[in-house]
């Protein structure tokens, strides 16, 4: 079960707030993973190092495994390990074939932090999964456009959870395990990157705004508005191919959508 922090509620007296209201909204007693949504660098003096040092405090509480960031880019996530030696489990960053995110894939790997890939399907856009390298793969393998987004991301070593309302689609995605593809399909893929431009937020205008530039939010109170207008519905993430922090066996996870869809 994963979660995350909203850019509202960075100061840490509210990510303790905070979190003991996630858990209390969700009927549990431990959260997996708790995530920094985004580093919001131009908000709270840039302060986001009391954030992360209050995210990990709560582990001692024994309410929750472990820690993550998400869309933090590799000066933040410098910045964080460097002030408090406390590596994050997880940065969750935007990836998928139009957007490989070299440098936020580097970042995370050369600090020990897994990749979890957010959007791992482009958001779902059409034109990724109607790519013609894609579906020449997906022909060639006899799978799905998705199935073969997902494979090339599990390759690479990273946490997928693509989203889906529609149970086949779910059950379809779960299906990217059991096949390999070939160090050249794999080239192929990795060949459609179109670096910012590959972007959600370019391609939309709309989602996931820059987290350079303060992840969209203009104030607080922008946030605390927008939560009470959100339902705190839950959706299911299909698949988490990296093992939990004690070696277990890969970990469903579910995540919290309050965050960059609407922001
Ligand atoms: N950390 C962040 O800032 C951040 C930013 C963006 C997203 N996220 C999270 O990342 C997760 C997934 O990202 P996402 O929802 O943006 O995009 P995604 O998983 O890449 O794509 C989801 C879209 O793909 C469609 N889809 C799913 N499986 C499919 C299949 N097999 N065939 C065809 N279409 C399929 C879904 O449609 P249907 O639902 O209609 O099936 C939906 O429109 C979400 O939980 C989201 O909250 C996090």
């Amino acid at each position: 079960m994963t979660s995350k922090l909203s850019n509202g509620n960075h100061r840490p007296d509210d990510v303790r707030r905070s979190f003991d209201e996630t858990l209390k909204r969700l009927g549990l007693e431990q959260l997996d993973l708790f995530l920094i949504h985004w580093p919001v660098p131009t908000l709270y003096d840039g302060d986001y190092i009391s954030t992360w040092k209050a995210m990990t405090e709560l582990i001692k509480g024994g309410r929750l495994r472990t820690v993550g960031v998400s869309n933090f880019q590799p000066e933040h996530l410098d910045r964080i390990v460097a002030a408090t030696g406390v590596v994050p489990a997880v940065n969750q960053i935007e990836v998928h074939p139009y957007f490989t995110n070299d440098a936020g894939c580097a970042a995370s790997m050369r600090h020990g932090v897994a990749v979890e890939a957010h959007s791992p399907l482009g958001h779902g856009q059409a034109r990724l999964l109607d790519d013609p390298v894609i579906r020449r793969v997906a022909a060639v393998r006899d799978k799905t456009s998705s199935q073969i987004v997902l494979r090339w991301h599990l390759q690479h070593g990273r946490i997928v959870f693509p989203k889906s309302v529609h149970r086949e689609r779910m059950e379809e995605n779960l299906k990217a395990f059991g096949f390999e593809l070939s160090s050249d399909e794999m080239a192929a893929i990795d060949g459609l990157d179109r670096g910012e431009k590959g972007t959600l937020r370019a391609a939309s205008g709309h989602v996931c705004r820059d987290p350079r530039e303060g992840g969209g939010l203009r104030a607080n109170t922008d946030m605390r508005a927008f939560a009470l207008r959100v339902p705190s519905v839950f959706l299911l993430a299909s698949a988490c191919s990296h093992p939990s922090s004690d070696g277990a066996s890969p970990i469903p996870t579910l995540v919290d959508p309050n965050g960059c869809d609407a922001l």
